[in-house]
């Protein structure tokens, strides 16, 4: 296995949500919430250009850098003409121009590992990873990784530079990536970061709020959480950890937040252990989608 592969730990940490503006709130500090993760044994720390927030996790990690292995991303441009929308840049030239930028702002020498955002449908993937392999060639960067990909475009990528990681949504509530994707990065040793793995937190909220899920799987995850003395949101998370024994690849939840105590929740996830049984009842979400 990829030795970078083998440092993404059990869980990651997705720093998308962090903000300086917390209000005061302790539970909410943002280097706080990143140092609870580093010292509750994560190493992964994720965040992107797009999220515009890689000042703040490099000021957070500084003095830390050993124990993180930091994850960015670039490509997804935000045009901010359109609400939401976005553009994708993957050519060779952004490519330099962008991790630069990254490097610069999260105020390091070397990104562990260094995602394309999106796919582009203007530019081959194998133009992307070849200026991707130059930064790991001139050490800016450790390990490529790329997202919101098609099975074939990873194949094509793995082809031109080894992809270490493929960070898909993957959860109870959103399973796509198990149709395609999974089988290729399986077939070619490429680790899953799941992202967004509580549905982006909506498997967190409690049953008379997350009216979004089905009644049937929704009683059938709390009645599973009681059995544990643990949340509904921790038996989601800990049914992705226990995706890699399903499929036989390693696969790493990366849920995010923006609190201390929601952090702390979260790596204790970790230890719920659902029994095949309970792996099968949680399968009714499956057939709710
Ligand atoms: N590659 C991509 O395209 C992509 C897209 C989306 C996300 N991501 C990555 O995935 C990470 C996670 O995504 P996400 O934030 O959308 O999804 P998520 O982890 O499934 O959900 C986050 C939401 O759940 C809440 N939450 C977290 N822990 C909680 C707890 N213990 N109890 C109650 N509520 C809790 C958070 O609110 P609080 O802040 O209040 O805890 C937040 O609203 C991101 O940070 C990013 O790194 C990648």
């Amino acid at each position: 296995m990829n030795p970078l592969a083998m440092r993404l730990g059990r869980q990651g940490f997705g720093a998308m949500r962090l903000r300086d503006q917390t209000g005061g709130d302790a539970d909410r500090d943002p280097v706080s919430v990143i140092h609870a993760a580093l010292d509750a044994g994560i190493t992964m720390v994720d965040t992107a250009d797009a999220y515009r927030n890689e000042e703040l996790v490099g000021r957070a990690i500084q003095g830390r850098r050993d124990e993180v292995l930091l994850a960015s991303k670039f490509g997804l441009v935000w045009n901010d003409e359109v609400a939401g929308g976005f553009d994708v840049r993957a050519d060779p030239v952004y490519v330099r121009q962008a991790s630069e930028a990254s490097l610069r702002r999260l105020g390091v020498d070397v990104i562990d590992l260094y995602y394309l955002h999106h796919r582009s449908s203007a530019i081959p993937i194998e133009e992307t990873v070849g200026a991707m392999a130059e930064l790991v060639d001139q050490g800016k960067v450790r390990g490529l990784g790329l997202s919101n990909v098609s099975a074939e475009d990873l194949r094509r990528a793995h082809a031109v530079h080894p992809i270490v990681a493929l960070q898909e949504q993957w959860s109870l509530v959103q399973r796509d990536v198990e149709q395609e994707l999974l089988p290729a990065a399986a077939d070619l040793g490429v680790t899953i970061v799941a992202h967004s793995p509580t549905g982006h937190g909506l498997l967190h909220l409690t049953h008379a709020a997350g009216k979004q899920v089905a009644d049937g799987p929704r009683a059938i995850l709390d009645k599973i959480a009681r059995a544990h003395k643990a949340m509904a949101g921790q038996v989601a998370l800990a049914w992705v950890q226990h995706r890699q024994h399903a499929h036989d690849l390693l696969v790493v939840p990366l849920p995010g937040t923006t609190r201390v105590s929601h952090l702390r929740s979260n790596v204790a996830a970790g230890g719920v252990c659902l029994s095949d049984d309970e792996l099968r009842q949680l399968d009714s979400f499956r057939a709710a989608l």
